[in-house]
C-alpha cells in the first residue's frame, strides 16, 4: 500500500515498523551473543536482554522473544507487558533507579531478579527481603559513552550506580541484611558507534577491575547497552563483530582470573527496533519568513521528542503528492505543531519545495520514538502498524480525544 493510503487508513502521523528489518537486527544481536559465547569457555553463558524502554510494543517484544533474546524492564508497566508478550521471569531482569519499597515488592512477587543502583535502595530492599539475591549497579568511574550528555550514565556527573569509594559502605549494608550479591551491572550510556568502541572497552575494563578488587564470588557481570545505529548518512553501522573481537580478550582474561563468573549479560535497546521504524506525517503549512523556509508538519515534539530533547538528527524525506511539478531546491527547517520554539524536527535540510498535503517520512524512529511520546498539548498519540510480508498490520490503535479524557474527573 502506498504511504498516502496508509495515512488515509490509520491517520496522520503514523508509526510504521518493518518486520524484516526488526528481525534482522534481532538476528545480528543473537549472532553477536553467539560470537562471544563461542569465544569464551563453554560453561560461560552470554545473555542479551533487550531493553524494553526503547520500544515496548508487544509486537516488537514478540519478535525479540522469538529470536531467542531476553529482556530488561524498568517499571511495573514494562514488567507486565514483557510477561504478557511471552517472556518468563527467568528471562527478565529489573533494572531500576530510585523506586519505592512497594515497587520492589511487585518485582519480588513476580520472581524477577532486581538490579539496585544505590546503597540507599539496597537498604530499602534488604529491610523487606533479607537473605535474597540482588545485582548491584556500579559506576565504573570512566567517562561514559553516549549521543548526548543527558544519556551518559557513567563518570563523576551521573546519578547512576555506586562508585568505588562507596563500596565498603555497600558491603556493610549487604552484610546487615544477609543479602547475596550475585552480580554487578554497569551501563555507560546510550549510543556508541565504531569510533567509540575503545571507550566502551575502557569502561568494561574499569568495571571488571572493580569486580576483581572488591566483589567475592559473583556469578553475573552485566555490561549494559549502548549499541548505536547510524542516524546520519555520514555515519557507518556499528560493527558488532569488531565489538566482539575487542571484548573477547578482556572477558577471557577476566574469567580465567575470576572463575566464579558464569554469565555475561548485555542490554541492547536502540539497536534492535530503531532502524525498523519510521514516523510518517503530513505537511500542514509552508512558510518563508525572515529569509528562512519552514516546512511545518503534524509531527510535533509530543510525537517524537528526540530532536528537541537531545538535538538528535533524523533523516527526513518528503513524498510529494504531485510528481510532475518543477520544484525549486530550498534549504528548510522542519517543525511540528506544538506551540514551542524548540519544536523543531530538523534544521537546514536541502529539499525540493513542498506543498501542504505532501508527506514527511522521519527515519530511525523505532527506538525512543513512541516510548517517549506524550500527550503534551492534548494531542492523541499516533497509531502503530507493522509491515509483514508487504501487509500492514495494526499493532496499536491511535489514541482518541475520548481516551485522553478517560481518567479525568470533571
Ligand atoms: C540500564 C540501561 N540498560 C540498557 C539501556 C539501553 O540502552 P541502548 O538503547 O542505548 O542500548 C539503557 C538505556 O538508557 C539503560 O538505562
Amino acid at each position: 500500500m502506498v504511504l498516502f493510503d496508509l495515512l488515509k487508513k490509520y491517520g496522520s502521523p503514523l508509526y510504521v515498523y518493518d518486520y524484516e528489518i526488526l528481525r534482522d537486527r534481532c538476528n545480528k544481536i543473537k549472532n553477536f551473543s553467539d560470537d562471544l559465547h563461542h569465544g569464551l569457555p563453554n560453561d560461560i553463558k552470554v545473555s542479551m536482554h533487550y531493553s524494553t524502554k526503547a520500544n515496548s510494543n508487544p509486537a516488537i517484544l514478540k519478535v525479540v522473544a522469538q529470536s531467542g533474546l531476553n529482556v530488561d524492564c524498568m517499571s511495573p508497566f514494562e514488567l507486565e507487558i514483557d510477561l504478557k508478550s511471552g517472556f518468563s521471569p527467568d528471562k527478565m531482569l529489573y533494572v531500576c533507579n530510585n523506586i519505592s519499597g512497594e515497587e520492589m515488592k511487585f518485582v519480588h512477587d513476580n520472581g524477577i531478579l532486581i538490579c539496585l543502583d544505590s546503597i540507599s535502595q539496597v537498604e530499602t530492599w534488604g529491610k523487606i527481603f533479607p537473605g535474597t539475591d540482588i545485582i548491584v549497579r556500579i559506576n565504573p568511574g570512566t567517562q561514559g559513552v553516549g549521543h548526548s550528555e543527558k544519556v551518559i550514565t557513567s563518570g563523576k556527573a551521573t546519578k547512576f550506580g555506586i562508585s568505588e569509594e562507596n563500596l565498603p559502605q555497600l558491603f556493610e549494608v549487604v552484610k546487615k541484611y544477609n543479602l547475596h550479591i550475585v552480580g554487578t551491572h554497569q551501563h555507560l550510556g546510550s549510543l556508541f558507534l565504531n569510533d567509540k568502541i575503545d571507550d566502551y572497552i575502557a569502561g568494561v575494563r574499569a568495571g571488571i577491575n572493580i569486580v576483581k578488587k572488591y566483589f567475592k564470588d559473583i556469578k553475573i557481570v552485566d555490561l549494559g547497552g549502548g549499541f548505536g545505529v547510524p542516524y546520519s548518512p555520514d555515519e557507518s553501522p556499528l560493527d558488532l563483530s569488531l565489538v566482539a573481537s575487542k571484548l573477547l580478550p578482556v572477558l577471557k582474561d577476566f574469567v580465567l582470573e575470576y572463575p566464579s563468573v558464569k554469565e555475561f549479560k548485555f542490554e541492547p535497546g536502540r539497536y534492535i527496533p530503531c532502524e525498523s521504524g519510521s514516523l510518517i506525517g503530513t505537511v500542514t503549512a509552508i512558510k518563508h519568513e525572515n529569509g528562512t523556509w519552514w516546512i511545518c508538519t503534524d509531527i510535533g515534539m509530543n510525537q517524537l521528542v528526540r530532536p528537541s530533547m537531545y538535538g538528535s538528527h533524523h533523516e527526513i524525506k518528503l513524498v510529494y503528492q504531485n510528481d510532475n511539478v518543477n520544484r525549486k531546491t530550498i534549504t528548510a527547517n522542519f517543525c511540528g505543531n506544538v506551540c514551542e520554539s524548540g519544536d523543531i524536527l530538523g534544521k537546514n535540510r536541502v529539499v525540493k519545495l513542498s506543498e501542504v498535503g505532501d508527506l514527511v517520512v522521519v527515519a530511525n524512529a523505532g527506538a525512543y520514538g513512541y516510548s517517549m511520546a506524550s500527550n503534551y498539548t492534548g494531542r492523541p498519540r499516533p497509531a502503530e502498524i507493522m509491515i509483514i510480508n508487504g501487509e500492514d498490520k495494526i499493532i496499536r490503535n491511535r489514541e482518541t480525544i475520548s481516551s485522553l479524557m478517560e481518567n479525568i474527573v470533571f
